[in-house]
C-alpha cells in the first residue's frame, strides 16, 4: 500500500527521511521555490545526512563538508555516468551513444586533452583574440568619446557568448583577417541569433532536467532545433580555427557507422551549452562587483596595468591587440580572487550520484548510513559556500577573500578548528568535475582585463541593491540575476599630450 502511494519507511540505519504530503510530488515544491532555504532549514533540523523525495526520487542530501569525501570516492557504488546520460538524453534529445560505439572514456578522454594541459594555451590565446574582435566590431573609434548606455547582462552575454563561440566552432578567418566586412556581418548576425535560440532553449532546462518532455516546451524545441541546424558538421567543415575540443569529437562522433548528422549535431548543442550556461552569468557578476567595489576596481586595475608595463603593450587601442599569456592570467591573484568570491555567491549546483546496489555509508563522524539501491547521494555545496562558520559575513561579497596576507592563493579554510579540503564546489569535484574550470577562469579574466584595457565604465546608479539570484536554475550552476542593471562605457580617453 504505501509503494503504490508512492511511500515509504525509513529502515534501521537509514537518515531521517521526508515524504512530503503530496504523492509523487513529496518536498519538490518548496525546494523550488527557494533552495538554499529548503537546505538550510532541513540541516538544521537533521543535521549531516536526510533524505527528500523530490518529483518521485529519493535524495538523499549530505550536508557536512567533512562527509564529501566518502561521496567523492565511493566511486563504483556511486555512479555519475547514468544519471548524467538519463539527464542529457531528456533535454538534448540524444541516444544512447554508447550503444553507437561511443564509449564514456574516450568522450572524457577529450574533455582532459583537449580543455587542460597543453591545449589550453592555445584555446586560451584564441579567446584573447576573438574577445578582442568582437568587443572591437561593437565600438569603434569614431564615436570614442560618447557613452553607450546598455543592460550589463546582455551585454556580457553577447560578447561572451560570441568570442566563446567562435573559439570552440570555429570562424570564417579570411573575411576576419581581411576586413570582409559583410562576410564579417553575416557570421556576427548568425551567432546573435544563435544566442537568442540559447535563451530560449535555456530557459526550460531546468524542467527537462526534472524530467518534463520537450514536447511541452514548443518554442524551446524549435530552439533546440535551430542550434542543431547551425552545428552539423558540414556547417562546421567549413569553419577555420576550430578547437581541438570540437574537431576531435567531430572525429569520434563521425566513427560511428551508424549515428545520423543529427545526432553528432546534438552532440555540439551539448558542448555550447556546457561551455556557455555557467560562464555567461559568471562573467556578467564579475563585471558587476568589479565595477561595484572601488577597492576591488583598484587592486584588479593595478594588476592589469603592470602586467602591460612588464610586457611594453599598451591599453586602450582596440586595432593593436592585447596579448596575456596563460602564466600571466595565472598571476592575476586579485582577479582570481574576486572570480572565486564570484563564484562562491552565485553558484547554485548540486553534485549527484546514483546507488547501484544497496550499502553502507561511512561519515566523518564514524556514523553508518544505509543508502538503497536505486537512491541519489546528492551534495548541495552552496550550503558550505554560504556557511558563517567557513566564511564571516558569507552573504557579503569580499573581493580578497581568497588571498592570504602575502597576496597569494588563500586555499586554507576551517570548520570547527579543522582545516577543510572542499571548501569552494563550483566546478563541481571527483569524476564529475568540469574538465572547462582552467579554460573559464581564464576567459573571465580576459574579459575583465579587456574590458578594463579599453573602455572606461560606470554602473549608472550606482546606489541601487544589487541584483538578487534567480534561482530557477538552482542545481544546475551559476545563478543568473533576476534583473539586468544599467551601465555606460565609452573607449577609454588617451592622455592629452603636454
Ligand atoms: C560539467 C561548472 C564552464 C565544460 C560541469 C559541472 C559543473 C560545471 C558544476 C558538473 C559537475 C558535476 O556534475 O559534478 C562550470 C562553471 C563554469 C563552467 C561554473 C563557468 C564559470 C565550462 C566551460 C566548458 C565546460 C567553459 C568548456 C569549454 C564542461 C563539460 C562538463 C562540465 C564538458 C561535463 C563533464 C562530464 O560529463 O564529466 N561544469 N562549468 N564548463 N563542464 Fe563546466
Amino acid at each position: 500500500w504505501f509503494l503504490l502511494l508512492g511511500n515509504r519507511r525509513r529502515w534501521e540505519a537509514e537518515p531521517p527521511l521526508e515524504t512530503g504530503w503530496i504523492p509523487y510530488i513529496g518536498c519538490a515544491f518548496e525546494f523550488v521555490s527557494n533552495p538554499f532555504k529548503f537546505m538550510q532549514a532541513r540541516q538544521n533540523k537533521y543535521g549531516e545526512i536526510f533524505t527528500c523525495k523530490i518529483a518521485g526520487k529519493f535524495i538523499t542530501f549530505i550536508t557536512d563538508p567533512f562527509s564529501y569525501t566518502s561521496v567523492i570516492r565511493h566511486g563504483k557504488s556511486l555512479d555519475f555516468q547514468k544519471v548524467a546520460l538519463t539527464i542529457s538524453k531528456n533535454v538534448f534529445g540524444h541516444v544512447d551513444f554508447t550503444k553507437y560505439d561511443i564509449g564514456n572514456d574516450e568522450i572524457h578522454n577529450i574533455f582532459n586533452r583537449t580543455l587542460q594541459g597543453l591545449s589550453l594555451g592555445s584555446l586560451t590565446s584564441s579567446m584573447m583574440e576573438n574577445l578582442q574582435f568582437v568587443m572591437s566590431q561593437g565600438k569603434s573609434s569614431s564615436d570614442s568619446s560618447s557613452w553607450t548606455i546598455e543592460n550589463l547582462y546582455e551585454f556580457s552575454c553577447k560578447i561572451m557568448f560570441e568570442a566563446g563561440h567562435l573559439t570552440l566552432f570555429g570562424k570564417n578567418d579570411k573575411a576576419m583577417k581581411g576586413g570582409d566586412v559583410e562576410k564579417i556581418k553575416q557570421q556576427h548576425d548568425a551567432i546573435q541569433f544563435a544566442l537568442e535560440e540559447f535563451k530560449a532553449f535555456d530557459t526550460v532546462f531546468p524542467a527537462l532536467v526534472a524530467g518534463i518532455p520537450m514536447g511541452f516546451f514548443k518554442t524551446a524545441k524549435k530552439a533546440r532545433k535551430a542550434l542543431e541546424g547551425r552545428l552539423l558538421n558540414k556547417t562546421l567543415r567549413e569553419q577555420d580555427c576550430k578547437s581541438a575540443l570540437i574537431k576531435e569529437r567531430m572525429e569520434l562522433f563521425d566513427s560511428s557507422s551508424s549515428l545520423d548528422e543529427h545526432n553528432k549535431a546534438k552532440t555540439h548543442v551539448i558542448m555550447l551549452w556546457a561551455s556557455q550556461a555557467n560562464t555567461l552569468p559568471a562573467s556578467f557578476w564579475s563585471i558587476y562587483y568589479l565595477m561595484r567595489n572601488p577597492e576591488a576596481l583598484n587592486a584588479v586595475k593595478n594588476e592589469v596595468e603592470n602586467i602591460l608595463k612588464v610586457t611594453n603593450q599598451k591599453p586602450g587601442d582596440i586595432n593593436s591587440p592585447i596579448i596575456f599569456t596563460r602564466e600571466q592570467l595565472d598571476s592575476m591573484t586579485n582577479m582570481g580572487s574576486l572570480i572565486n568570491e564570484v563564484l562562491r555567491l552565485s553558484s547554485a549546483s548540486m553534485m549527484i550520484r546514483v546507488a547501484t546496489e544497496d550499502l553502507l555509508l561511512t561519515l566523518d563522524s564514524g556514523r553508518k548510513v544505509a543508502i538503497r539501491k536505486g537512491d541519489q547521494i546528492a551534495l548541495y555545496p552552496q550550503l558550505l559556500h554560504l556557511d558563517p562558520e567557513i566564511y564571516e559575513d558569507p552573504h557579503e561579497f569580499k573581493y580578497n577573500r581568497f588571498l592570504d596576507e602575502n597576496g597569494k592563493d588563500k586555499t586554507t579554510f576551517y570548520k570547527n578548528g579543522r582545516k577543510l579540503k572542499y571548501y569552494l564546489m563550483p566546478f563541481g569535484s571527483g569524476t564529475s568535475i568540469c574538465p572547462g574550470r582552467h579554460f573559464a577562469i581564464n576567459e573571465i579574466k580576459q574579459f575583465l582585463s579587456l574590458m578594463l584595457c579599453y573602455y572606461d565604465m560606470e554602473l549608472l546608479d550606482f546606489t541601487a541593491l544589487s541584483p538578487t539570484l534567480n534561482n530557477t536554475r538552482a542545481g544546475l550552476g551559476i545563478l543568473q540575476p533576476s534583473n539586468d542593471v544599467l551601465f555606460h562605457y565609452r573607449l577609454k580617453q588617451q592622455p592629452a599630450k603636454q
